[in-house]
């Protein structure tokens, strides 16, 4: 019998819960989005995701049981996303996680959001034949709305952090752009959609630090510099204006995301790397990468969409690999806004 963990993921506004083995074969996942819930007011309610979890992670719990056929018997370990992210959503999670870990007398095990992320890159389905994965060590681009962090990966639980944003995520650029034009939140899959329509050079948006010899990355000044653009635009003409407009700003963010990806390729050497988290998911990005990639000879992996987003097979896996290498967890663990220092030091 395969070393089966169940996951649980919090960490913001997605509750998801899913069972995968120590392969990275995901025997289930189901993942609820709170979109609709948070729409209205322009970003994630923290009271209301909270209060969202809580009511649907405990059927989704026994929606994975009853459709795999499996008993919590049949799983070695709980692992909750435990850090960073919201308090409030993550506590549900690590709540929830233990409760079950302590009636079934099983380890628990907390695990970090973003390590979570770079392992999914490893995850494949019964389904689908096993897809190609990244051989250690590799380079792991962490792209999500809370994150754009480079990672140095050496094993499953050795990482090493080697580039960051100084200011927002990219993902974060893209949802303010999107609240901007009027296309709500989240904005970063619409704008992905409109850009299909426009053209990439029709506005010049500006790509702070890309040519800099270093791996930090900027994205704030792409907002204040849209809103400046959007300024000048009359109002009846955004419409007409808008695919352009979020094709030059999409092209902006995928420019500055792929030429410090070629930079930390230079600068490490490896010449394996993985694209993760939600902003992976945007199509412009997935190309130009492949594109890079190919005239390079650099290996890429970027999951399918499911795996880029939030969801709880990532955390499934990461568990199951900090529980092969002893490190579970001490049921007085709580949540954390923050990673801790030693994660990837
Ligand atoms: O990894 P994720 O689901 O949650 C965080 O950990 O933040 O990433 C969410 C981010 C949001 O900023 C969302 O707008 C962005 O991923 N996103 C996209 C696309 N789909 C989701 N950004 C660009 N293009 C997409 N197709
Ligand atoms: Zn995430």
């Amino acid at each position: 019998m395969k070393s089966l963990v169940l996951g649980i993921e919090t960490s913001c506004d997605d509750s998801s819960v899913a069972i995968v083995d120590d392969n990275g074969l995901v025997q289930f996942c189901t993942s609820q989005n709170q979109d609709a819930d948070h729409r209205v007011y322009g970003g994630v309610v923290p009271e209301i995701a909270s209060r969202s979890h809580t009511e649907h992670l405990l059927p989704m719990v026994d929606l994975a049981l009853s459709t795999t056929g499996l008993k919590m018997s049949d799983i070695r370990a709980i692992a909750s996303t435990n850090r960073p992210g919201l308090v409030g959503s993550l506590m549900v999670g690590v709540v929830t996680g233990k409760s079950l870990a302590l009636i079934h007398d099983l380890p628990w095990i907390g695990v970090n959001h973003i390590h979570a992320h770079i392992m999914s890159a490893f995850l494949s389905e019964p389904e689908i034949k096993i897809p190609l994965q990244p051989q250690f060590p590799f380079l792991s681009f962490v792209v999500s709305g809370g994150h754009t962090h480079l990672f140095l990966v050496k094993s499953e639980t050795e990482i090493q952090i080697i580039g960051r944003t100084v200011d927002d995520a990219a993902g974060e650029a893209l949802d303010k752009f999107g609240k901007l034009v009027g296309l709500g939140f989240p904005g970063g899959a619409k704008v992905d959609a409109m850009a299909k329509g426009g053209r990439a050079g029709a506005y010049a948006f500006p790509r702070p630090m890309s040519t800099e010899k270093n791996l930090k990355m900027s994205f704030s000044g792409l907002k204040t510099s849209a809103l400046n653009m959007i300024t000048n635009i009359e109002r009846r003409d955004l419409p007409t204006v808008l695919p352009d407009l979020c094709a030059s700003y999409q092209e902006a963010v995928v420019d500055i995301l792929v030429d410090k990806l070629a930079f930390a390729v230079k600068q490490t050497d490896v010449k394996n790397v993985s694209i993760v988290g939600g902003v992976s998911a945007n199509s412009r990005l997935r190309s130009r990468a492949q594109e890079w990639a190919d005239t390079n000879g650099v290996g890429l992996f970027i999951p399918p969409i499911r795996f880029s987003t939030d969801n709880a097979a990532m955390v499934a896996y990461t568990g199951n690999c900090l529980f092969k290498a002893n490190r579970v967890s001490d049921f007085a663990e709580g949540p954390s806004p923050a990673s801790y220092p030693s994660d990837f030091s």
